[in-house]
């Protein structure tokens, strides 16, 4: 009789008896009247062996990388001195071919790697994902989703599922997709904050998990299209609290992997040297940012009125100092945060750069420029992974936000209602997923930590 099925991770409960398994051929080695697979079904890998009569037959000749399998045979602990995945070995008695995948001969099975043309890549992303290093980076991915959960549970922070068809904007008008909705203007969500603002009377604090969109004609290494987007939002609390809120949300969290022998081996697989940040994370206003920049020589390219990069003669940018109101871009923050070399939290940035519901410090005398409540959380290699703010709670306050960025209040009845039935001091911020994916894996890029990247040029596969 036939074994029953089994996963290649529960094999060693099955050491010295008999297993049956399916899965893809992963990698193939003839050595003169033995074959050797590699086995991956996706839960893990497996060294199976064919030899004697189960080895001749036409199809263990003419075996091809990714064909689908079914194996079965012994689990034998693999002898002293030798190394297979998990321990041990399937000796095979008998096998069968299911689905025969082209071979060798083909472009794709044989010699996508990582140095094949990122455009390419791109367009095979669906085969790449079959490989070591990109099935890892997805793995770990959902482990770090889970290890959330699981904090956020802890801290009785409750999970929901905003719209992603909205009709009102959170970050900006510039970066919305726009779509036809039964003849009405919608658009993409840009992030469920909102949402997450009118749950705190009816379910305390929560979060979500939800795709975001940005139409940012960016071509960056941490900028998609689309991202999951993890955000939550806290009632009764200061700045302070949300600060430390968003530290033990991410630091739990990764000691949740680092304690799970799966996820810990993951990421040694994928960032060999990394370490659990050290808390609490540094903290740096705003102000004493530009000044740190400044102090390092760390320049901005000056900018038209338009907020073009004004060139000189020879077409280089010419480079300014930072001055206390100016935007962070992306390359002196990245700067930044490599010096530094370890998580650091950006504070109190002017009211200029920031969105309109972001709650403002009160104003310090001799000084014309208003600073929000208002954080970003910064990581060596990645840069901005937290966006974070205290909300306007009073109510007048928000109609005279919406009045200032030129914003309808009437679409916005339903936010507008969180000051008026009840308000409350609260505040949250909005967690990037493949950026902080990018940051615990060491990935280059977030496209490499998203299942099907979205950036402008791409939307296939
Ligand atoms: O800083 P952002 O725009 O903040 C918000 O959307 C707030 N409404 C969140 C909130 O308070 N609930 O975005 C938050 C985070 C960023 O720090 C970044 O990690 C990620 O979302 N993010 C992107 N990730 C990938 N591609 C993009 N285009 C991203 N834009 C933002
Ligand atoms: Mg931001």
């Amino acid at each position: 009789p036939k074994p029953t099925k089994t996963k290649i991770s529960q094999l060693a409960a099955h050491r010295s008896k008999r297993a049956r398994v399916s899965g893809w051929v992963h990698r193939l080695r003839q050595q003169k009247d033995i074959t050797f697979i590699t086995l991956r079904d996706g839960t893990g890998y497996l060294q199976a062996v064919l030899s004697g009569r189960v080895n001749q037959t036409y199809h263990a000749l003419t075996l091809t990388l990714e064909s689908t399998v079914e194996l079965v045979g012994n689990v034998q602990v693999v002898p002293e001195g030798k190394t297979a995945p998990g321990g041990h070995e399937l000796i095979v008695d008998y096998w069968q071919l299911i689905g025969a995948a082209p071979g060798a001969e083909d472009a794709f099975t044989n010699r996508l790697n990582e140095k094949t043309n990122p455009s390419i890549q791109a367009d095979l992303r669906h085969l790449v994902i079959r490989g070591e290093t990109a099935s890892a980076v997805l793995r770990l991915r959902a482990a770090l989703l889970a290890a959330f959960r699981q904090t956020y549970a802890k801290h009785s922070t409750i999970e929901v599922t905003p719209p992603c068809l909205v009709q009102t904007m959170v970050e900006g008008g510039a970066t919305l997709f726009k779509l036809d909705y039964y003849g009405q203007p919608a658009f993409l969500t840009q992030s469920s904050q909102l949402y997450l603002e009118t749950c705190l009377p009816s379910l305390g604090d929560v979060y979500c998990v939800q795709e975001s969109f940005r139409a940012e004609n960016s071509h960056t290494r941490r900028h998609l299209s689309e991202y999951t987007h993890l955000e939550a939002e806290l009632g009764f609390i200061n700045f302070d609290d949300l600060m430390a809120h968003i530290e033990a949300m991410i630091c739990e969290s990764v000691d949740i992997l680092l304690a799970d022998p799966n996820s810990a081996a993951l990421i040694k697989q994928l960032n060999p040297k990394f370490q659990a940040p050290s808390r609490p994370f540094l903290r740096l206003s705003y102000v004493d940012a530009i000044a740190w920049l400044n102090e390092h020589g760390i320049k901005r390219p000056e900018e038209d009125k338009d907020g073009n990069p004004i060139k000189d003669k020879s077409g280089k940018e010419i480079m300014v100092e930072h001055a206390v109101g100016d935007d962070i871009a992306e390359a002196a923050e990245r700067q930044m945060t490599d010096i530094i070399g370890k998580p650091v939290f950006l504070y109190g940035f002017p009211a200029e750069l920031k969105a309109f519901y972001m709650k403002r410090m009160p104003q310090k005398e001799g000084s014309d420029v208003l600073f929000t409540e208002s954080c970003d959380l910064l990581m060596p290699n990645v840069g901005e992974i937290v966006g974070g703010s205290m909300r306007i709670a009073d109510y007048d306050e928000m109609i005279a936000a919406y009045k200032r960025e030129g914003m309808d209040p009437s679409a916005y009845y339903w936010y507008t209602d969180q000051r008026k039935y009840g308000t409350c001091e609260h505040g949250g911020y909005g967690l990037g997923v493949e950026r902080l994916l990018a940051w615990l894996a060491d990935r280059f890029t977030v496209r490499e930590c998203s299942l099907y990247p979205r950036w402008p040029e791409r939307a296939t596969p």
